[in-house]
């Protein structure tokens, strides 16, 4: 069986983005792959946190993945900080990867352009991620189109590292999904939605309720002529639409756009599919928030799994770069 991992940060809800370019995805892949999937918190500490918060959101995105369909029994649901040799490991790719790959990484460059203090974790952020990846001895990585350049880093990294060290890492590689890799923000479609866009209307969360997520929909910016066509250049707005309800309905957005000759329908529509895939998640969240233990007791049997697999991982590594054993 093929391996996979992917990751998501506790910073912010979880948005349509996360969810069509990644989550859902994850959540088909667990039946058929063996799946890992760390709560990302080193790397959310690369922006400055509130600890209680930190604390907050770490459970609270556990509890939205199992809301979304990640089964702890069935795939490796876990805390990134509870197994510490990501961060062993990261050092040590550290010590592989170029300062000036590492500045060509355009989400550093987009992340770090309007902020006062820039930490150096910030900068090796791609490194930890890399880390994440191969300490399981990853085939793929399921994410969306944002994550290609930092896999095609990981990629380079280890490629480097077994060259020097002989065949100690596994080489993964990226799966980007066909439709719903890059959900747009619905009053900028020009630019990705994220966390970050705070209460904006441009962002539908996870916990929308169905009139916050109809109104959103209702009132994403669209082009001044009518005409229903995919292309992303001319037509950002609707072609976002029409991603979404793609992705939304395992459909794709060309052959969507032949359907409709008009923007109010593909918006109804668009509506209808996002309130009745979220529904569900809403629910089984309410559930979950009742019982925090029962969370907490899974991420910790989580951690159990995957400390085990990262320890002799670490192990390999140490051993081929030559490190004198413990004794
Ligand atoms: P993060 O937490 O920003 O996002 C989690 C996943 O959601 C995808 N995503 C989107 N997909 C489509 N449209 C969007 N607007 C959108 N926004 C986010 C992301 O591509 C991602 O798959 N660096 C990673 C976390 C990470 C990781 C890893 C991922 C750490 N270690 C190891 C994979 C493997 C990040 O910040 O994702």
């Amino acid at each position: 069986m093929q391996r996979i991992l992917s990751g998501i940060q506790p910073s912010g809800d979880v948005h349509l983005g996360n969810l069509l370019g990644a989550l859902q995805n994850w959540v088909a892949d667990q039946h058929t792959h063996e799946s890992f999937h760390p709560i990302v918190d080193l790397h959310a500490v690369t922006v400055p946190q509130d600890p209680r918060e930190l604390q907050a959101a770490t459970l609270r995105l556990a509890q939205m993945l199992m809301a979304a369909g990640l089964d702890p029994d069935v795939c490796v649901l876990f805390v990134q900080s509870h197994v510490p040799e990501h961060t062993q490991l990261a050092w040590v790719l550290e010590c592989t990867a170029g300062f000036g790959e590492l500045r060509r990484m355009h989400q550093f460059k987009d992340k770090s352009a309007d902020m006062d203090f820039v930490c150096a974790g910030l900068f090796t952020y791609p490194v930890l991620q890399a880390a994440d990846i191969v300490l399981y001895d990853t085939d793929v990585v399921p994410v969306g189109d944002d994550q290609r350049q930092h896999i095609e880093l990981t990629r380079d990294i280890t490629q480097r590292f077994n060259a020097r060290y002989g065949e100690v890492l596994v080489v993964p590689e990226h799966r980007i999904p066909p439709a719903g890799a890059r959900v747009m923000d619905l009053q900028e479609p020009t630019r990705k939605m994220s966390k970050s866009a705070g209460e904006a209307p441009g962002t539908i969360w996870l916990l929308d309720e169905p009139d916050v997520v109809r109104r959103k929909i209702r009132r994403a910016v669209t082009d001044s002529h009518s005409e229903v066509r995919f292309d992303r250049e001319a037509k950002p707005g609707v072609s976002n639409l029409l991603e979404i309800l793609g992705a939304a309905t395992g459909s794709t957005p060309r052959d969507l756009a032949d359907v409709y000759d008009r923007y109010g329908p593909l918006k109804n529509d668009c509506a209808e599919a996002v309130v009745e895939l979220l529904a569900p998640i809403r629910q089984r969240f309410a559930e979950l928030r009742a019982d925090p233990a029962e969370t907490q007791r899974a991420l910790a049997t989580g951690a159990g799994t995957a400390g085990e697999i990262a320890a002799a991982t670490m192990g390999r590594v140490r051993e081929a770069m030559g490190f004198l054993p413990r004794r």
